[in-house]
């Protein structure tokens, strides 16, 4: 059983259908303990299903989703995550996130964020977490749910948008930052002060990138269709960065934000 969120984590978003399940699988063969989904993306059955296929512990295997944005009114929250335990074919989530916070002015925040309490109480979810929340947001939820509830804020953290303030203020509060597209959807592999200290280790640039985060103590969750970028990828667990080389790794940061729907929150 993992207490904590595993930080390397296999993203999901794209693998649908019989395709989708032979990737998670290979995913679970390669080694991957850590499966990111969302209601939204529409892979919770295949991940459910690749699961089951693997012949993996139920325990040995940390589950996320995400209650997704039109999920979060009263009435429709908790049996969203309901057909979530249905849809993974699982007894219980180790993590359930609410996805984005709500842009409808009828939905309060108290209401979604006490349901978010709710499911971990009514044992649906071993532990809770937000994603795309920034700082204002998460004293907001702590001050409803109390300190030490929320165990991940799921944002983008990529070399070229480090979102230094919100990782440091997650760590303050013991919150795990987890890292969506972390390889900047592929383009770190173009940079070239990563393609030299990758040269360095005889490692690649998004290896190098992951092991950055990692060593700042940040979840990552890179997603790959293909076999060999997710056996490269999950391999960056071993790479070990040297001080130098992470101070050279700060100074990408550009504030290039990659995700940034209409419906996001004012971002730090
Ligand atoms: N909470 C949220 O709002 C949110 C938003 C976005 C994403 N996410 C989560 O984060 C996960 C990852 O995000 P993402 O897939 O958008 O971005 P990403 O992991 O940064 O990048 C994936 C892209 O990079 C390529 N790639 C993967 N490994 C590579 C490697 N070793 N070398 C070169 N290219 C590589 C992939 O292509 P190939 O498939 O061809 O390898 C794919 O095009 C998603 O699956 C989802 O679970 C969450």
């Amino acid at each position: 059983m993992h207490d904590r969120i595993p930080l390397m984590g296999l993203g999901t978003y794209g693998r649908l259908g019989d395709d989708g399940i032979a990737a998670i699988r290979k995913g679970l063969e390669i080694g991957y303990r850590h499966l990111d989904t969302a209601q939204s993306y529409g892979t919770e059955p295949m991940v459910g299903r690749a699961l089951r296929d693997s012949g993996l512990a139920r325990e040995d295997v940390f589950v996320t989703t995400k209650v997704a944005q039109k999920k979060l009114a009263k009435s429709d929250f908790i049996p969203s995550v309901d057909q979530s335990l249905r849809d993974l074919a699982l007894d219980v989530i180790d993590l359930v996130l609410i996805h984005w916070p709500s842009i409808d002015p009828d939905v309060a925040f108290e209401s979604y964020v006490e349901d978010l309490g709710k499911i971990q109480e009514q044992g649906k979810a071993r532990l809770i977490g937000v994603s795309n929340f920034p700082i204002a947001l998460l004293e907001r939820a702590t001050a409803i749910l109390g300190p030490g509830r929320l165990h991940t804020d799921q944002v983008e953290i990529q070399p070229f948008l480090q979102n230094r303030r919100l990782v440091d203020f997650c760590r303050s509060r013991a919150i795990v930052p987890t890292a969506y597209v972390p390889l900047a959807k592929g383009r770190v592999a173009d940079d070239p002060v990563l393609a030299e200290i990758a040269d360095v280790h005889g490692a690649s640039a998004s290896q190098v990138a992951l092991a950055w985060l990692m060593h700042r103590g940040v979840a990552v969750i890179p997603a790959s269709a293909n076999e060999a970028r997710m056996r490269s990828n999950f391999e960056a667990q071993v790479l070990k960065l040297s001080p130098e080389e992470m101070d050279r790794i700060a100074a990408l940061d550009r504030g290039d934000r990659i995700i940034a729907p209409e419906v996001g929150p004012e971002w730090d």
